[in-house]
């Protein structure tokens, strides 16, 4: 008999633990618990033990009752009051908690650039990171063999297809689609053939400028370098153009921004000349307008580079470019 006991308790315990519904429960119910369920007929049997160990039995078979009552009544608290299916969720527990991504520094900058020249009349245009041969160079005055094309470190994909070097191949892919006038900036990746350091990756990011219209002066150029200066780092922020030279610009320039550190007095991050150099500009290359059919008697225009990575680290005083590639989220998370 108490073997039989034990083979009940066992079975029942078994039974509440993979109830799933409400059926099931009342299943149960009707098998073990009920008028003509196991418990009672067990009761009933008991008159039938020898007397010597009777009252041990009636004690287990007790026990048995109350052990299966109380748990009879916990499964059907959850499964009466919930209705839910799964008897495991304790609501005590704390939540789960919820990290929040941020803007790699990279796009938030990118997002500033965009903000300050949106707001100056740009639009913002893309093109492709794997160009031709013609789009990055041919079309920008410089055909195959130009010494300038040794500057710019390429990576050739065949003799025709390049990873671009720059984004100044998304100026002619607009105004090949676009007549005048023309305000735009073409944001994006470009690569070279540079072995990295803190100051150098194989890949990098530029935001290009390029606006076309009758009249357009090199005085408009500098007018929005200096209002982006200003916008960007603030309003005591100088700006200094230099004489350079650009296949696709007549004349070109680079142009440098007042040391944001040391506010020109010279300090280790302008190597104490109080200037940081920004990128290259100039009038577009009448050439250039030929090579989109555009009358360059007619129109003129200004078009300017700009290293999205060089106007992070200024912005958030870093000094090793790799960190931006590295994903370290120790660094990562500081912005
Ligand atoms: N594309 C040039 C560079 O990457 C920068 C530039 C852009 C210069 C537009 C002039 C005009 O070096």
């Amino acid at each position: 008999m108490l073997d039989r006991l034990n083979a009940v308790k066992e079975s029942f315990l078994k039974e509440i633990q993979q109830l799933k519904n409400k059926e099931q429960l009342e299943a149960i119910r009707s098998r073990f618990l009920s008028r003509k369920g196991i418990l009672v007929d067990l009761f009933n049997e008991l008159k039938d033990v020898d007397k010597e160990i009777r009252p041990q039995v009636g004690k287990t078979l007790n026990d048995l009752k109350n052990l299966m009552q109380a748990e009879f009544g916990k499964a059907q608290k959850i499964f009466l009051s919930t209705g839910k299916t799964e008897s495991k969720i304790d609501l005590t527990l704390p939540g789960r908690m919820s990290f929040f991504g941020r803007k790699h520094p990279l796009t938030a900058t990118l997002d500033e650039i965009k903000g300050i020249f949106t707001g100056l009349g740009f639009r913002v245009e893309d093109g492709p990171e794997i160009e031709t041969d013609y789009y990055n160079f041919e079309a920008l005055n410089m055909p195959k063999n130009h010494p300038a094309r040794d500057m710019q470190d390429t990576l050739y994909i065949t003799e025709e297809i390049v990873l671009r070097t720059h984004t100044s191949p998304v100026q002619i892919r607009v105004m090949e689609r676009t007549d005048p006038p023309i305000r735009i900036i073409a944001p994006g990746r470009v690569y070279r053939r540079d072995t990295p350091d803190a100051s150098h990756s194989p890949f990098f990011h530029q935001v290009e400028g390029l606006v076309v219209d009758e009249g357009v002066s090199f005085g408009d150029l500098k007018g929005v370098i200096t209002a982006f200066a200003h916008k960007m780092f603030g309003s005591d922020i100088k700006v200094r153009f230099r004489p350079s030279f650009f296949p696709f610009t007549e004349p070109s320039a680079e142009y440098d921004f007042l040391c944001i550190f040391c506010h020109g007095a010279g300090c280790r991050v302008c190597k104490n000349t109080g200037w940081i150099e920004i990128s290259g500009a100039g009038m577009v290359d009448p050439n250039v307008f030929d090579a989109v059919g555009y009358d360059n008697e007619r129109y003129t225009g200004y078009a300017f580079g700009m290293g999205i990575d060089r106007v992070a680290m200024l912005k958030y005083s870093i000094n090793d470019i790799r960190l931006f590639f590295e994903n370290d989220l120790r660094f990562l998370e500081q912005f």
